[in-house]
């Protein structure tokens, strides 16, 4: 796996890219070709989300959706939603497909991530991790309301489930089989959770 440098990561988290280092910018709705594109290459095929759900997803947040962005195009791409915390997590919490203008809190205090990807071509370069903590920074930034934040990752998923434990998410749920099922066998989902501040 190709090293990464600290500058190079502090030059992903800050946004300030060098010309031959892709840069993370918020999403718009141009870019949606290129994110389903995306999904559909990252995500089994009973765990793919619809455009309908990412162009809500942009419209709802846009603050809370980033893109990667190489001189080859979007390469990766990272969502998010603002909840109100419950305590008790269920398996309905993370439905695929949710609305997310339907669930969204904009005075909430949770920060739900949605959905993380990086194209395969583009991997084991710190550019998931990157995506994750430009997130996670430009959000508590703008929103000091927001002091934790959860996620679903299914047990497969390993690069992922590195990149969260790294940033010291913790699993609180096991969801049994909530993946899989049709064109997969079916996986476990995994909730994670963390105190942002
Ligand atoms: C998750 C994903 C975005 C990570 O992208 P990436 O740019 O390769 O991630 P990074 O390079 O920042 O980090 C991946 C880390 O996981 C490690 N890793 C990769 N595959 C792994 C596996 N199967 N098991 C354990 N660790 C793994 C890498 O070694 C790396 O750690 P390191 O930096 O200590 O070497 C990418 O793999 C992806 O798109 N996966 C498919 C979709 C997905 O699972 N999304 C998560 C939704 S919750």
């Amino acid at each position: 796996m190709a090293d990464v440098d600290e500058g190079e990561r502090a030059d992903l988290r800050g946004s300030v890219a060098r010309e031959d280092t892709p840069r993370i910018r918020p999403a718009g709705m141009a870019d949606l070709r290129a994110i389903m594109k995306l999904e559909t290459l990252c995500f089994d095929g009973d765990t793919v989300e619809g455009e309908p759900a990412y162009r809500e997803r942009i419209e709802t947040f846009p603050e809370g959706f980033l893109v990667l962005e190489s001189t080859e195009g979007i390469i990766g791409f990272i969502s998010s939603e603002i909840w109100e915390r419950r305590e008790r997590v269920s398996a309905d919490m993370f439905a695929l497909g949710h609305s997310a203008r339907e669930r969204f809190a904009p005075g909430g205090n949770e920060l739900y991530v949605s959905s993380l990807a990086v194209s395969p071509a583009h991997r084991g370069k710190a550019y998931g991790e990157a995506l994750f903590g430009a997130l996670l920074d430009a959000v508590t930034a703008r929103y000091p309301g927001v002091r934790h934040a959860i996620l679903l990752v299914g047990e497969r998923w390993g690069g992922a489930r590195a990149i969260y434990e790294r940033a010291g998410f913790g699993t609180v749920a096991e969801l049994k089989g909530f993946f899989g099922g049709r064109s997969v066998p079916p996986y476990d989902g995994y909730v994670m959770r963390r105190e942002l501040r």
